[in-house]
């Protein structure tokens, strides 16, 4: 089976968390892509949507998906979105399309944090197969990068990529992220630095991954 139909699995295993009259909090990625196009057979069920990217905002539109801001709702039922990497404690590394910022916000407005992935994107450790993404506020990009370098890392400029929020993201190689919860936290507080993508201090509640056997949920 390719990645492909095991994303699509995943997408439609999460639509049983779906419940009428929701607001669907929705991230982004080739994974999201295949929910919003199983969400769009419950359109006229749910209420509606919150999404993570202006590119799954267009798409939930396409499927006749009400799109509300995030500031319209104190809280979300569920959040669904996908990752680059998955480790056993459902700690992510996200922001492989760049909207890791929006990403965190509308996750952490939700009750439960479903992760859809293939199985591709399982690891034991975080930074194994993935770079992580950082993004930066673009007149700090070259300070922020000296400073990766001396917590041991080897980024990257991702250039002629802007974020839905204007800034430019760096993407680290090499980094062994063995505490994911306290490199998250060090990493946020670098000056410049907006968000980066471990997604360890809120991570998945649910996850769902796509296999050759099909679908497994893990709560
Ligand atoms: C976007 C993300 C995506 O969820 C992540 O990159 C996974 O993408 P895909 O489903 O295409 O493999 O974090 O910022």
């Amino acid at each position: 089976m390719d990645q492909l139909e095991m994303k699509k699995q995943a997408a439609q295993a999460a639509l049983q968390f779906v419940k009428p009259d929701m607001i669907v909090g929705v991230g982004s990625g080739s994974t999201v892509n295949c929910f919003i196009d199983a969400l769009g057979s419950m359109a006229d069920q749910i209420k509606g949507a919150v999404a993570a990217s202006k590119a799954s905002e267009e798409l939930l539109c396409k499927q006749g998906i009400e799109v509300f801001s995030a500031n319209d709702v104190s809280s979300l039922d569920i959040y669904v979105d996908g990752a680059d990497e998955i480790n056993p404690q459902k700690m992510m590394i996200k922001g492989g399309g760049a909207a890791l910022t929006r990403e965190k916000i509308v996750a952490s407005l939700a009750k439960n944090f479903i992760c859809i992935v293939d199985s591709s994107k399982q690891v034991d450790v975080l930074g194994s197969t993935f770079p992580l993404p950082v993004e930066v506020i673009p007149m700090a990009r070259s300070q922020v990068a000296r400073k990766l370098v001396a917590l041991g890392g080897s980024p990257e400029w991702r250039e002629n990529v802007i974020t839905d929020n204007g800034n430019v993201i760096l993407d680290v190689h090499n980094f062994n992220i063995l505490n994911p919860v306290e490199m998250e936290k060090e990493l946020n507080n670098v000056a410049g630095v907006v968000t980066n993508g471990i997604f360890a201090l809120n991570a998945a509640n649910t996850v769902i991954i796509g296999t050759p056997d099909g679908a497994k949920i893990i709560k």
